[in-house]
């Protein structure tokens, strides 16, 4: 698990404790793999490992865990739609793609079977916590958050706000009834039955999601601005921001009096420490300044960015300003639900950026001028020399990017993450053995009886996070729960 950006703890002797409401009672770091020396651990926290009703789960070679994986920004209406339009960029692609697609949900019929599925589908992709996008629409959006309450995931849940600036056949009539059915869907979502024992905390919460600022009018945002604020602990927020150039330019154009894109969300009300703002691609210093102050965060969505042609978020630098960041899978901006893509992603993005300084730097050493590609683009300002803007993402950045860092911009850092006694036990048992179809690592050759290593574990999570997928995910839990895995390692 990930206990800081650069911070990844291995631990190969582990054994920890889940009490009855899901939450880790305790861990323990040196325990060795036999039953005594587990029963003398339990012990020495009061438990007892032979109680008939506890559950040993004891990883095989090759299996290990690994905190559940957190999506901090997905569309669940455009599953349907991946993988198709990649030929355009954001504007023209939500308008011929997007948009019409999004209609359909008008059919409570339809979000119910097609949102069943794509709940199925993330959960077995081991995303523990999902932020949800839903469509413009109250019903279909209610019963997204039914399905993931059902099914148990930890979510955030939003119905799009957007009354100007899209498609005449899908935008709100107006500010006053695009607000009151989002005051609808939260009451709606306050109020699903609670899970579990009495003392297990919700698992589903609304978010107020101006769908971006070019789609909402100033009457709109600010009434959503005031929502937020008047819940007796805010409301969390989700949107983009600065992901395309055209959108930036229109944005700038539509809200003249403001500084920048970033300063309109923050004029409204609508930039604070629990608002979750997607892509960045395009942020100026002035604003990652804005973000760092109000202590907002970004969600990193790499695939999405590639696809769309949107360009590259500096997370290095954001990284260094203690900015707050996650990954989003941004479906269907991106093309794949797995936030393991959306890993290799941002590392691929990472050393783009990292060979891009270096080639210039070697450019400018030569005294040759610089070719223009390799031109930063001016909204990015040079980079501060410093531990994350300086190199491509480790490892453990990777790691706490997918788990902790999303969980930090959900803010439930306090609650998931990492597997810290009293956080929730929300956690993925990964397999990389020949049996699951994909074995990454653990081939029928290797020395069962020989004891994982700090450092094979850290060899066999590389792997799974640069070639793994659902085949390798045996099992999904959501405080304490297991919901979702294939279940075929133990
Ligand atoms: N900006 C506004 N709506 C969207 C959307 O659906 N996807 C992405 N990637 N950007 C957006
Ligand atoms: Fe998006």
């Amino acid at each position: 698990h990930a206990l800081a950006p650069a911070a990844l703890d291995a631990l190969p002797a582990a054994l920890l404790a889940v009490d009855d409401t899901g939450r880790i009672a305790w861990l323990d770091t040196h325990v060795a793999p036999s039953p005594d020396a587990r029963r003398a651990a339990a012990a020495h926290h009061g438990w007892d490992v032979d109680d008939p009703l506890l559950r040993l789960v004891l990883p095989r070679p090759g299996q290990f865990l690994v905190p559940g994986l957190v999506d901090t920004h997905t569309h669940a209406p455009q599953f349907p739609n991946i993988a198709s339009g990649g030929q355009y960029e954001l504007l023209d692609w939500l308008s011929n793609v997007t948009f019409p697609r999004e209609a359909r949900f008008a059919h409570p019929a339809y979000a119910r079977k097609t949102y069943a599925a794509v709940v199925d589908r993330i959960i077995s992709l081991g995303t523990t916590t999902c932020c949800y996008y839903g469509t413009l629409h109250l019903e279909a959006t209610k019963i997204l958050a039914d399905i993931v309450h059902h099914r148990g995931q930890r979510a955030f849940v939003g119905k799009c706000n957007m009354d100007r600036n899209c498609a005449p056949t899908y935008q709100e009539a107006s500010a006053e009834e695009s607000l009151a059915q989002t005051a609808d869907l939260v009451d709606y979502i306050h109020s699903l039955p609670h899970p579990g024992p009495p003392a297990s905390p919700r698992l589903v919460h609304p978010i107020i999601t101006p769908r971006f600022a070019l789609a909402c009018t100033n009457t709109l945002l600010a009434s959503l601005g005031h929502l937020a604020a008047s819940h007796v602990s805010p409301l969390a927020i989700q949107t983009h921001v600065a992901e395309n150039s055209a959108e930036v330019e229109f944005t700038k154009q539509l809200f003249p009096e403001c500084l920048s894109y970033t300063h309109v969300y923050d004029a409204y009300g609508l930039l604070g420490p629990r608002t979750i703002l997607a892509h960045g691609c395009l942020l100026g210093n002035h604003e990652l300044e804005l973000i760092k102050e109000r202590g907002a965060g970004i969600s990193h969505c790499p695939t999405s960015n590639f696809n769309l042609r949107s360009g590259i978020a500096n997370v290095g630098k954001m990284l260094d300003m203690g900015i707050k960041v996650g990954l989003g899978t941004d479906v269907s901006g991106g093309f794949a639900p797995s936030i393991l893509v959306a890993v290799r992603d941002a590392s691929t993005a990472s050393k783009i950026i990292s060979f891009q300084k270096n080639t210039a730097a070697i450019a400018r050493d030569a005294s040759a001028p610089l070719p223009e590609e390799l031109i930063p683009p001016p909204s990015i300002a040079p980079l501060p020399a410093a531990e994350f803007s300086e190199a491509h993402l480790s490892l453990a950045t990777l790691l706490y990017l997918a788990t902790l860092g999303g969980a930090s911009l959900c803010s439930l850092e306090d609650t998931i993450g990492n597997f810290l006694p009293g956080k929730a036990f929300d956690a993925l048992l990964v397999s990389v053995r020949p049996e699951t179809g994909n074995p990454c690592v653990w081939w029928e050759d290797e020395d069962e009886s020989k004891a994982v290593t700090a450092d094979g574990l850290q060899s066999m999570l590389e792997t799974f996070l640069f070639a793994g997928d659902d085949r390798n995910i045996d099992s999904v839990w959501v405080q304490g729960r297991l919901i979702g895995g294939t279940g075929q390692g133990n």
